[in-house]
């Protein structure tokens, strides 16, 4: 999704700007621009459809310098992927603006400006902002009164950087529904839609709420709110992240993300601490008036919302409803009394989620956040706090974020159980979770034989996933991946649903992903499984080793090792998304930025 650097400094700030950039290419985006205010005040440019890195070639042939700057790659929303959609947009060679988020009433601003005698260079949303601070500059003191004004005109969601060449000594920033961060310099300031992308620069940040607009300089800020009264915001200081974002020696990030697992599950779970305190010093209170649980996440961290309701009412025997944060965010839920709402995101500024959040909230709903990033949107909007350890993850599929997402899941299972009573089964808790990571490493050192399962994927256009009970979000999950990496359509179903309906599709090109751990339901699934090959369906049965599945003809089998029911849905994930990896390397795809995609979804 659209990322932002911007830049005041003494120094020359360009190669800060593609350095930010760079270390927002995980969001996933489709061009990329930069504009600086070079000494003799004027407006320079370079915008590259593509990556980071024809930007870099573009300002390796013609340098543009300058010590005020903003820079964006842009994921398109308005307007195809092309270099006149390309941020920054201008206006009057004066002014310049990167925007992240969707202007709703942009057709209309766009019309009035064009009844004024604007034209516009491209198709996007954006394009509002700049020609609207051209018009409303005259009559204003300065580039940040404009910004105030503008931002009054504008419905939908927004961070923006504005420069100016009239005022060359700093730049305005604005908040509203999209993520942006202040870095503090020593004597420069800058802005991000994150704190990677400042963190070569400082380690000092001032998250903006929405409704913030600010006025960066050399060595000062000022911000103020919506009302346009100055407001201050607390300077947070970050330790240097635990993991390093650099491959190494490993092919992909996401390939080094599934190998960390082991490690960043023991970071995330002790499992000595199964306590509510761990989700902050209010929980266990809260745990104990808990009646109800809605989840609401996204993509990946939805599946793993699925994975909690059967833990959670299974193990903490509380009513658990789960639903896709796009949707709830619409419509009017019955929320009753003693409710927490968690919501999952590994970012935590999915948009949708965010929305979701404070649109359930009310006086008296508590609000718990499993999030992979401190300090983050969701984290901010939520009363409780448990932060998963998964450390940067760059491939935009998820892996280690997803399971650390799960351990933490199991963590909370187990606190609900004390609050509410049930702890008979905690000792199971503590020893599933204990034995964890060497499960973990256990299904990676099974690598060679599912690289080789892999082979048979290749060639084929869709796939199903077929699990029961808790594995099925499992296989739900292993079909996401499996299609947003190598762009196979696969979809997953509860095993027994298969004859309802998705039986139609199975013959000899449609291979069929069963999970299949030694639990109560592995009879049912293999009948199941076994009315796939009346139909010619070729399987793959990811089975425990004590399961009785056989390899034969149409039917491959990956003996998985015995792991604990608990972490079963973990271990089985972690086969699936080294299946759906080496299945991708082998169709030659872009792993880690699958086309059409974002890491961070900070819009709707
Ligand atoms: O950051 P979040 O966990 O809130 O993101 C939610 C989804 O966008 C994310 O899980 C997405 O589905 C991943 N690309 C899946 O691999």
């Amino acid at each position: 999704m659209c990322g932002i650097v911007a830049g005041v400094a003494k120094r020359e700030v360009s190669e800060i700007l593609l350095e930010g950039l760079r270390r927002l290419e995980y969001r996933g985006y489709d061009s990329a621009g930069m504009a600086l205010i070079d000494n003799d005040r004027n407006l320079q440019l370079h915008k590259a459809l593509g990556k980071v890195a024809e930007l870099e070639a573009a300002q390796a042939q013609q340098p543009i310098i300058g010590c005020v700057g903003i820079a964006h790659t842009r994921w398109a929303t308005h307007g195809e992927p092309s270099t006149a959609n390309a941020h920054p947009h201008t206006a009057s060679d004066r002014y310049a603006v990167v925007h992240n988020g969707i202007i709703e009433n942009h057709t209309v601003l766009r019309e009035d400006l064009e009844r004024g005698g604007v034209s516009f260079l491209s198709q996007t949303d954006t394009e509002v902002i700049v020609h609207l601070i051209d018009q409303l500059r005259p009559s204003h003191t300065d580039l940040l009164s404009t910004v105030q004004s503008v931002v009054n005109k504008l419905d939908g969601a927004y961070a923006l950087a504005v420069i100016d060449r009239e005022e060359p000594q700093s730049l305005v920033v604005a908040r509203q529904g999209s993520p942006l961060v202040l870095g503090v310099g020593i004597g420069e300031m800058f802005a991000g839609s994150d704190t990677l992308a400042l963190r070569s620069v400082t380690d000092r940040f001032v998250y903006l709420e929405d409704g913030d607009i600010g006025c960066l300089s050399v060595g000062d800020y000022a911000l103020y709110d919506r009302a346009g009264e100055p407001i201050s915001r607390q300077v947070v200081h970050l330790e240097p992240p635990k993991t390093e974002d650099v491959l190494a020696d490993y092919a992909h990030y996401m390939l080094k993300e599934i190998h960390e697992q082991p490690q960043r599950l023991m970071d995330t779970v002790q499992a000595e601490n199964l306590t509510a305190e761990q989700f902050g010093p209010e929980a266990a209170e809260i745990f104990l008036k808990t009646r109800a649980i809605q989840i609401i996440a996204c993509g990946t961290s939805y599946h793993a919302g699925l994975v909690a309701k059967y833990w959670i009412e299974e193990f903490a025997q509380i009513p658990c409803s789960v639903e896709v944060a796009s949707e709830i965010r619409y419509r009017i839920p019955v929320i009753v009394d003693g409710t927490l709402i968690i919501s999952i995101s590994q970012s935590g500024e999915t948009a949708d989620t965010l929305a979701a959040i404070n649109h359930l909230g009310s006086a008296g709903i508590a609000r718990l956040a499993i999030c992979n990033v401190d300090h983050s949107a969701i984290v901010r909007a939520s009363e409780l706090v448990y932060l998963t350890q998964a450390g940067p993850e760059i491939g935009v599929a998820s892996t280690k974020a997803f399971t650390t997402q799960l351990a933490a899941l199991l963590v909370l299972t187990a606190a609900l159980m004390q609050t509410n009573n049930q702890q008979s089964r905690l000792k199971e808790f503590e020893e599933a979770i204990a034995n964890l990571p060497l499960a973990v490493e256990a299904v990676i050192d099974l690598e060679p034989k599912i690289k080789q399962l892999a082979n048979h994927f290749v060639t084929k256009h869709h796939a199903l996933f077929l699990g029961r009970g808790v594995f099925y979000p499992i296989s739900m999950e292993g079909a996401l991946k499996l299609k947003e990496i190598s762009y196979i359509h696969a979809e997953a179903y509860p095993a027994g649903e298969l004859k309802h309906g998705p039986l139609a599709l199975v013959d000899e090109d449609m291979p069929v992903v069963a999970v299949a751990p030694n639990n109560g339901l592995l009879e049912k699934l293999r009948s199941n499984l076994e009315e796939v090959r009346a139909r010619g369906g070729e399987l793959f049965v990811f089975a425990d080793e004590e399961s009785g599945f056989e390899t034969g003809p149409g039917v491959h089998v990956l003996a998985m090792p015995h792991s604990h029911i608990l972490t079963a849905p973990i271990t089985y994930t972690v086969a699936l998304q080294l299946l759906s990896y080496y299945v991708a390397v082998a169709r030659g795809t872009d792993v880690d930025k699958p086309r059409n995609l974002a890491k961070s979804v900070t819009v709707e």
